[in-house]
């Protein structure tokens, strides 16, 4: 009897050939926690961690020749659990489907480009509340947005920016976290981001940016609410430097252009280099294609398919 998969989360991660022919997984330590999580979330079966990475490390082994490695590919990674219960009840599922595809991917920007997006920002839609699973990578979190994408595209946008709350809380970007680096109204010049509150999706690059600018230690570093009055004051202020989006597909994604109540908002983002994403590319990038100094142990990066450590 075909399964009725109500229950259905997946994960995306990428290997990266270095420039010493290794095959690397990014930290993807993070994706397994974030999986279990979302298997958790939805009664699924639990499963062991490193015992599914070890799965998906022998398996990048066996497709090593498809990982590209030419400026910005990589092979992306899509762990998938479903529910397959024989049953049409919606109840505990007590049968599951574990499986991982992969796919060779091309650069997100072509060639050494970096092309910004512009972004409907209508509140009238939701990608998730208090209370709800959008910090869990369900598969239920998706399908509803791609019409609101299909929106953004009539409009013009590329890309869709997540809104929530009667005080119109930038949530996310698409698929996307997403980051504002400006001058704080209280002077200070930092990089914010939203807390993990629930609503956000707790992104591996988020995380790794977050980590690289903590390391730098050369602007505040800061996890907290973004209203759009307060973007919309700070770029009048002419203090908003770059907004950028941030996933593994696109790693760091800048926006230019805002359409918000009908009326078209320009990001300066292009103009101020964009030097901080430029900057987060670059690092991101020397973490992924080239052997960096990582500690020791089974994922020094002597090792094959070394999967990259949270930076220290
Ligand atoms: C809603 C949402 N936000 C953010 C992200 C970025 O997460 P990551 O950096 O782990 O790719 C993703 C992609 O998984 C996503 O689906």
């Amino acid at each position: 009897m075909a399964a009725a998969a109500l229950a259905q989360l997946f994960e995306g991660l990428k290997a990266f050939k270095g420039r010493d022919r290794q095959v690397r997984l990014f930290r993807p330590w993070l994706n397994m926690d974030r999986m279990l999580r979302s298997a958790l979330r939805l009664c699924l079966p639990s499963f062991d961690k490193g015992e599914l990475l070890e799965c998906i490390r022998r398996l990048v082994e066996v497709d090593k020749d498809w990982v590209p490695d030419s400026a910005g590919t990589s092979l992306y990674v899509r762990p998938v659990l479903i529910g397959n219960e024989p049953s049409l009840g919606i109840s505990h599922p007590t049968q599951a489907l574990l499986y991982v595809i992969l796919c060779p991917v091309g650069s997100y920007f072509p060639g050494d480009s970096m092309t910004p997006v512009s972004l409907l920002a209508n509140p009238a839609f939701v990608r998730a509340w208090v209370g709800g699973v959008g910090s869990y990578k369900l598969g239920g979190n998706y399908g509803p947005t791609v019409l609101v994408q299909q929106e953004a595209k009539k409009k013009d946008c590329e890309q869709v920016l997540w809104l929530y709350g009667p005080d119109h809380q930038l949530t996310e970007v698409g698929t996307m976290n997403i980051f504002v680096y400006w001058t704080h109204e209280d002077g200070v010049l930092e990089l914010v981001t939203p807390p993990l509150d629930g609503v956000i999706l707790p992104g591996v690059v988020r995380q790794s940016l977050l980590d690289l600018a903590q390391t730098w230690g050369e602007f505040r570093v800061a996890e907290r609410t973004i209203t759009m009055k307060e973007l919309l004051q700070a770029l009048d202020e002419g203090r908003v430097r770059e907004v950028f989006g941030s996933g593994t597909a696109c790693q760091v994604c800048p926006v230019h252009q805002i359409l918000y109540q009908g009326q078209h908002f320009h990001i300066p983002t292009m103009k101020n280099g964009p030097e901080l994403i430029l900057r987060f590319q670059k690092e991101l990038k020397a973490i992924q294609v080239r052997c960096r100094e990582q500690g020791s142990g089974p994922d020094a990066c002597s090792e094959k398919f070394t999967s990259h450590e949270p930076l220290e």
